[in-house]
């Protein structure tokens, strides 16, 4: 039986995609601890850009420190609102959402973060390296002297490029738990060496067995990194690389990591 309302109206597309992106974070990535452990040693107000639905930046709240999460898509920041009053009047206070877009951004506090942290391969949905660079210099602009800002992307390796050949995959079908319809994922991901950016298109169809299914669809691309590139961005917008780490242990990265984990200091001493 499915729990959404047949009189109900359509589910707007940003919307729903913003829903299956929850969906899909039902796999737990593994970062929290990671986020948890550079807010207690900031010891002051953080930023996350790109910050989706509020994954990280309203568990963040939730332990008691005051975060701004940006976000560009009206949609997502919506789910974080949701997921912040669900968590209780004093997160909500602790969480400042702001919609808009990392490149440039100049917000009010810049110059007073102890933190900025881009998590989960956000940095990747930025197409160029200069858009790369401009979501480092945002992050620099906004530390306080001696603030920490963490960048995490993902490494493919060549057995994850090579399945990256457009075909159409099962990703899985699962329950979703808020409208109670099941929801099956495939995707086609495309890598382009010349260009190297992995092409996104993704199908999630919701419905019951034996109900005609309601299709939605998105395409990204995804520019791919290295630790190299990384790290000059960040010298670049004139923070010092404390450390690149090859997982969410920040253990340094060696060959075959799949993950990358930037963490950079901003010159001075705090205030
Ligand atoms: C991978 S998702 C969110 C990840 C989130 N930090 C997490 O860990 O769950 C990436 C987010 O980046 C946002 N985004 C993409 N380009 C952006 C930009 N230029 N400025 C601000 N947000 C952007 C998208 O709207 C999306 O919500």
């Amino acid at each position: 039986m499915s729990q959404v309302d047949a009189t109900s109206e359509p589910e707007p597309l940003p919307d729903a995609l913003a829903r299956l992106y929850d969906l899909d974070l039902l796999d737990d990535p593994g970062d929290m601890d990671l986020w948890l452990a550079l807010a207690e040693q900031a010891e002051g107000p953080i930023l996350e850009l790109m910050a989706g639905t509020g994954r990280v930046a309203v568990p963040l709240a939730e332990a008691g420190f005051a975060v701004t999460a940006v976000d560009l898509d009206p949609a997502m920041l919506r789910r974080a609102a949701r997921r912040a009053a669900a968590a209780g009047e004093d997160v909500e206070r602790r969480l400042d959402l702001v919609l808009g877009d990392v490149l440039g951004l100049e917000l009010a506090g810049a110059g007073t973060f102890r933190l900025g942290i881009v998590p989960l391969n956000s940095m990747l949905l930025l197409r160029t390296r200069e858009a790369q660079g401009a979501a480092w210099a945002a992050l620099a602009a906004h530390l306080a002297p001696g603030g920490l800002a963490a960048v995490d992307a993902w490494l493919p390796d060549a057995a994850d490029l090579a399945r990256y050949d457009g075909r159409l995959h099962l990703e899985y079908l699962r329950r979703d738990p808020e409208r109670g319809r099941w929801v099956t994922k495939t995707a086609a991901a495309q890598h382009d060496g010349a260009t190297g950016t992995i092409a996104l298109t993704t199908f999630f169809d919701e419905g019951e067995p034996g109900e005609a299914a309601v299709r939605w669809f998105r395409r990204d691309v995804v520019r791919l990194t290295s630790a190299d590139e990384q790290r000059a961005l960040a010298e670049a917008a004139g923070l010092a690389v404390e450390l690149v780490a090859g997982g969410y242990d920040l253990e340094p990265l060696g060959p075959h990591d799949d993950r990358l984990i930037v963490l950079a200091r901003k010159p001075g001493d705090r205030a």
